[in-house]
């Protein structure tokens, strides 16, 4: 009998259909009796349409069909929110008035026999419009408080917090800082760009979308249309990487579904490059301003952490940017005021640890300034105010490994051998710095439900409604079903994907392997006992070869009910070494060492795999990303790949050090996971500039540290 594939570093069971490309995406399930769109998009920001004039673009060659406001079906629009959609304000309704609430919005959709022709078409669209001036400056805008309405989220991320008296604490502090971060935008540039296909069969509709969350894009496509959200069909077996863009419904899938409908036949419909700045969400553009006093021994006297957000005019998108601020350092004094400035722009939305990545630089930057300050070592300075619970919540902690965190990447990165001074370690003409930075990422539990099927010849499906964005979920389920089952691993299969299977949650929050996972592990411990106990056997495969049918067994995971009385979240610390150019002021980022408390790692080479890439996106965090918002109109000047910069190999250092610190946490899910999707992003933005820091004895406070910044 075999076991324990939990723990293994199992390879992934779709890397031979990936490699070969036989892995089908989204775009790639079209045939011959397929049609394209092309979409029109607002060239302003904020106005009317005037005229739009598609007689040359219906007359081009191969057009089916031109929609515009004026011709387009009325849709139901009914109400609809997944937990992925912001809980105030309203979807943007493609094609049903004149109003461009956004540049990029859009105002027509070309149907044709080719993609060339719609391409084509497009760009015969004649539009005039009543401009009004558009906000699109975070600069110009007044921050205005977030609903006050008291829901889950309003509760999860008040809009102001605060424990003690902050401001009496911090104006008699001895030692403070009182500073101001600045991220950009950046938008999520996975190497697959969005494509929906859909496919109507009288009222039943089929779509093949990238979508993280394929129950959520069938519910919302259901709504738009006002049909039965069980005559959807959605499939979704591969994505190619999201970082978050997949976890809404965009306007496209909305569109794709209209030109299909309209057409009588299927229709394709797949961003751009440059429209994914457009026609999906972003990580939204943030101020923050932190201030901290602490006595001259480094005891935290007082934080106040305010978080200043854009959000479209229609939706507030909200992001949990001071969270962790409540809770990640041992503080009496604590106050937190989050704002947002609603402006012109399309909805911001989940990018890789949403909220957590931007609020954690803002704060580990601050926390590296007051180390200055105080002429003590970083790390000494957060074990100095390790909190025995979280103050916050008043609650313990499921199990926090900081210290431990904090000791195994010190050592591994050799961080004793550190000299605190600025500009004081070279390498020949180059600066060398040594930075480092606490992360943190809540343990995320959602219900979710998983079907086991034993087949008598010793075989096993195993399915869920989930999503494999690329941390290996195909993988991760196997083991996870093997292991429950006590079965050979090449003798389960897993799939996923797919709206026929059990609903999953949506893939993402770092949630799929504590709930997918749970409900898997607990389905296949129930078709495991029904099998057995049927053939009064206690070897399974013996038991299978004796029955006449399969075995089915369903099982549906909830939060336990612990989850009241504690606070769970993963740990993390991340040590950065750069090496800068002072004549050209290039930032090379040299060496990351990241340890992490996440719980059980079920997989350790994928969730290794899974922190590389974290890493890498810190680096563009920190280094490169930054949607550049034209404030005139709302233009995205950078839309494309040339111009906004990712990390690529030759900006990944070779050294990437992960280390999973052992942590067994009995109270977070069955299977004592965390997840490690998003922590492995955080902390490694600030880790880079106070590494940049160190070697320049400048602070830049505002990503990304381009050479500019630094010269
Ligand atoms: Mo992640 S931003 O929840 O896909």
């Amino acid at each position: 009998m075999s076991d324990n594939y939990i723990g293994q570093p199992v390879s992934r069971v779709d890397g031979r259909l990936k490699v070969t490309g036989q892995a089908r995406y989204a775009a790639e399930f079209d045939d011959a009796g397929t049609a394209h769109g092309a979409v029109v998009r607002s060239t302003i920001g904020k106005g009317r349409i005037a005229t739009i004039d598609t007689a040359a673009a219906t007359k081009a060659p191969g057009v089916l069909a031109v929609l515009t406001h004026r011709n387009a079906p009325k849709l139901a629009y009914r109400r609809h929110k997944g937990v992925v959609d912001p809980d105030f304000g309203e979807r943007l309704h493609v094609l049903q008035d004149d109003r461009v609430n956004h540049q990029g919005q859009p105002i027509a959709l070309i149907v044709a026999d080719t993609l060339e022709h719609a391409v084509h078409a497009a760009t015969l669209v004649n539009v005039r419009y009543t401009e009004e001036p558009a906000l699109v400056d975070i600069a110009s805008a007044k921050p205005r408080a977030p609903h006050a309405e008291k829901t889950d989220q309003g509760k999860q991320r008040p809009g102001e917090t605060r424990r003690g008296e902050p401001e009496r604490a911090f104006a008699n502090a001895p030692v403070k800082i009182d500073e101001t971060y600045v991220i950009p935008r950046e938008n999520h540039n996975p190497l697959e760009m969005h494509a929906t296909i859909a496919a109507w069969n009288g009222n039943k509709l089929t779509l093949w979308d990238k979508t993280q969350w394929v129950h959520n894009t069938a519910e919302e496509i259901a709504a738009v249309f006002g049909i039965p959200a069980n005559d959807v069909r959605v499939i979704s077996p591969f994505v190619g990487g999201a970082f978050g863009s997949g976890l809404r419904t965009w306007p496209h899938v909305t569109l794709a579904a209209l030109g299909a409908r309209v057409c009588r036949q299927p229709v394709k419909i797949m961003l751009s490059r440059r429209e994914m700045y457009y026609g999906t969400g972003y990580r939204p553009h943030t101020v923050q301003r932190v201030s901290i006093g602490a006595s001259p021994e480094g005891r935290l006297l007082a934080i106040s952490h305010e978080g200043w957000q854009e959000t479209s005019t229609y939706e507030q998108y909200s992001e949990s940017l001071l969270n962790a601020t409540r809770f990640l350092h041992g503080c009496s004094n604590v106050r937190t005021r989050h704002r947002h400035a609603a402006m012109n722009v399309h909805t911001p939305t989940y990018m890789r640890a949403p909220g957590e990545a931007s609020g954690v630089f803002a704060l580990e930057c601050a926390m590296d300034e007051l180390a200055v300050a105080l002429q003590l070592d970083p790390v000494e300075l957060r074990l100095r105010n390790e909190p025995e619970q979280d103050e916050d919540k008043k609650k313990p902690f499921s199990s926090r490994s900081t210290r431990e965190c904090y000791r195994a990447a010190a050592e591994r990165f050799g961080w004793s051998r550190r000299d605190p001074h600025p500009r004081a370690m070279r390498d020949g003409r180059l600066l060398i710095g040594w930075g480092m930075a606490t992360a943190t990422y809540p343990m995320n539990f959602a219900p979710a439900s998983a079907k086991a099927r034993l087949m008598p010849d010793g075989t096993a499906e195993v399915t869920s409604a989930s999503s494999d964005m690329g941390p290996g979920t195909w993988t991760s389920m196997t083991q996870v079903a093997a292991d429950s089952l006590g079965l050979p691993i090449e003798k389960v299969r897993f799939v996923l994907g797919d709206t026929t299977l059990p609903k999953a949650p949506v893939h993402g929050g770092s949630m799929t392997m504590a709930s997918v996972g749970s409900a898997v592990q607990e389905a296949c411990r129930k078709a495991r006992e029904q099998a057995l106990k049927r053939s009064k056997s206690d070897n399974l495969a013996q038991a299978l070869a004796g029955l006449d049918g399969p075995v089915e067994a369903t099982a549906t995971v909830k939060p336990v009910d612990e989850s009241g009385r504690f606070s769970m979240h993963a740990f993390g610390a991340v040590f950065v070494e750069v090496a800068l150019d002072p004549d050209l002021g290039e930032t090379r980022v040299r060496r990351i060492v990241g340890a992490y408390g996440a719980g059980r790692i079920v997989n350790p080479k994928t969730a290794r795999s899974q922190c590389i890439g974290g890493m890498i996106g810190g680096i563009g965090m920190a280094l490169m990303e930054h949607s550049v918002v034209d404030a005139r109109n709302g233009r995205v000047t950078n839309a494309n790949f040339a111009e906004y910069a990712v990390p690529v190999h030759a900006d990944a250092p070779a050294t990437m050090d992960v280390i999973f610190v052992d942590e067994h946490d009995p109270h977070v899910n069955p299977l004592g996971v965390k997840g490690v999707g998003e922590i492995a992003m955080v902390g490694v933005a600030p880790a880079i500039a106070n590494a940049v820091f160190h070697a320049t004895g400048k602070r830049i406070r505002t990503l990304p540290i381009t050479p500019d910044k630094l010269l």
